[in-house]
């Protein structure tokens, strides 16, 4: 990540007395170590259908086993329980957000939020379920967690010509996503893919940043375009203003412009040339 720290850091040792950590987590910069199936939620069961996901995740009581090491901000895993229902989630309070040269201070969750906004409107369900919230460590964001399918080589993946991958580019666009790294692709069993770490998005500045440039210059697809006309009078109405209730209005102006430009060029952007085009490291 190009952007650089000042500020105090997040302050782990709070994080480190109050968390039980996995065995397997500690000491290992690697996520995959910690089996995010294994969670024990007793006799209650996966939510069914939105409506269940989303009370999970508004009403839920967090457990947050342990903290991905390899995350740049303090991203907590864990357990999201009501009575009767139970998933893995990742929690992100705003208190643990690494203070960044070109993003306002405890600005990433409502970032997160806005791009959860967007990305419902497309209708193309690229970012996982998403709200606001209070947990233990206060406000932040929490997401469902999607587990990706372990057969895909992500190196392989992300240079194929994926319709899921193509839709998630055009979405990138409009966000103006700085940070779509190989971590950042969820791709599931059933052929969806999903995005996540929308921390970084909707800077008033291009910043596109992305390992999914290979339709870059290339006409966007009619359903794409489709889709964006749609999103363009969405953003001038009620999608505008929840946007507003987490970014300022420059932010979203230029969030209209973005998708206002994709519509007059029909095609996928290429790198500005300004900023570095790829994600470091890629994955
Ligand atoms: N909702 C999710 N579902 C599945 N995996 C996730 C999810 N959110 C994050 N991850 C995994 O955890 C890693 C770290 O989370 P990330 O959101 O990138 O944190 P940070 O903002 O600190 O970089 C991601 O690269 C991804 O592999
Ligand atoms: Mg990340």
């Amino acid at each position: 990540m190009n952007a650089s720290e000042h500020g105090p850091q997040p302050d782990d040792e709070i994080l480190d007395d109050d968390l039980d950590y996995d065995e397997d987590l500690d000491g290992d910069d690697d996520v995959r170590t910690l089996d995010v199936t294994a969670l024990d939620h007793g006799d209650r069961r996966a939510p069914v259908g939105r409506a269940e996901v989303d009370t999970l995740l508004r009403d839920g009581e967090l457990d947050m086993e342990g903290r991905l090491l390899d995350a740049s901000n303090v991203t907590l895993v864990g357990a999201i329980r009501t009575q009767t229902l139970a998933a893995t989630c990742v929690y992100k309070p705003v208190a643990g957000e690494r203070p960044l040269w070109d993003f306002p201070d405890g600005t990433l969750a409502g970032r997160e939020i806005s791009a959860h906004l967007v990305s419902e409107a497309t209708g193309w369900s690229v970012v996982p379920p998403t709200v606001l919230r209070d947990g233990p460590f206060g406000r932040g964001m929490v997401q469902l967690w999607m587990d990706a399918d372990p057969s895909v080589d992500l190196a392989e993946f992300v240079r194929r010509d994926d319709p899921g991958l193509r839709r998630m580019a055009v979405f990138d666009a409009v966000v103006n996503n700085a940070d779509r790294k190989g971590g950042h692709i969820i791709p599931m069993t059933d052929g969806h893919v999903y995005g996540v770490d929308h921390g970084i998005c909707f800077s008033v500045d291009p910043k596109l940043r992305t390992l999914l440039w290979r339709w870059a210059g290339r006409p966007l697809l009619l359903e794409h375009v489709a889709v964006l006309e749609q999103l363009a009078e969405d953003l001038r109405g009620e999608l505008g203003e929840r946007l507003h209730e987490h970014l300022t209005r420059r932010e979203v102006r230029r969030t209209q412009q973005r998708v206002a430009d994709l519509l007059r060029t029909q095609l996928h952007p290429q790198p500005s040339g300004e900023w570095p085009a790829l994600p470091w490291p890629p994955f």
